[in-house]
């Protein structure tokens, strides 16, 4: 599923952000701190049409999850297409994760895996999200992003104690890839 499945999603909802999915070298560079030799967690916020989901299952455990969090509806349909036992998909927006999680009989988040464009979103929602987030995550976990700058970097780090980015060119446009970790207590 390419870009022109993306230019005609984008077309009708501002909110994909993107047209065209992300590079191979964007999905290798983004995931290269998940540990896929154990069962693990994996949310991913805004897969699109499954361009990262398709590595992550290659490589994930048979006791592995991936929860996938997608507010195109069309894009949802694509991913419903994926037949694996592993997978659940929602038509929500991130912010529901804790009923999301809830619903799935899971406490915890191994990884996040986040694609969404938080530069369009309100800084409340955006705040919400990434609270939700650490407050889920396990303490050896990851939320991990991908953007198109390095805007996140600060509300990462109201979060989580380590935030780390690099740029990956080998992407159109280039990306900013962001590795977070160690919630920080909330006063
Ligand atoms: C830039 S695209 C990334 C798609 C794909 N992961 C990739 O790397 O090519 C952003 C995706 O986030 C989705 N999205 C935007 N806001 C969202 C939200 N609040 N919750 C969940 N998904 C959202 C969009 O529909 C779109 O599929």
């Amino acid at each position: 599923m390419g870009t022109f499945t993306y230019l005609k999603t984008l077309i009708k909802d501002r909110n994909v952000a993107s047209i065209t999915p992300s590079s191979s070298f964007t999905v290798k560079k983004a995931t290269r701190n998940i540990d896929f030799s154990r069962d693990i967690v994996i949310v991913e916020y805004g897969p699109g049409t499954g361009v990262f989901s398709e590595y992550l299952l290659k490589k994930m455990t048979a006791g592995s999850r991936l929860i996938m969090i997608e507010l195109n509806k069309e894009f949802c349909d694509i991913l419903h297409g994926i037949e694996d036992e592993r997978v659940s998909v929602y038509n929500e927006s991130a912010e529901n994760i804790h009923e999301i999680l809830e619903n799935e009989g899971l406490a915890e988040v191994d990884y996040f895996l986040s694609g969404i464009p938080f530069s369009f979103l309100p800084e409340m929602v955006k705040d919400t999200i990434l609270s939700r987030s650490a407050s889920l995550l396990n303490p050896e976990g990851y939320f991990l992003a991908y953007q198109t700058s390095k805007h996140l970097k600060k509300p990462l780090k109201r979060h989580f104690k380590h935030v780390k980015t690099e740029f990956e060119l080998r992407n159109l446009p280039p990306m900013c890839i962001y590795e977070a970790n160690g919630k920080k207590q909330q006063v």
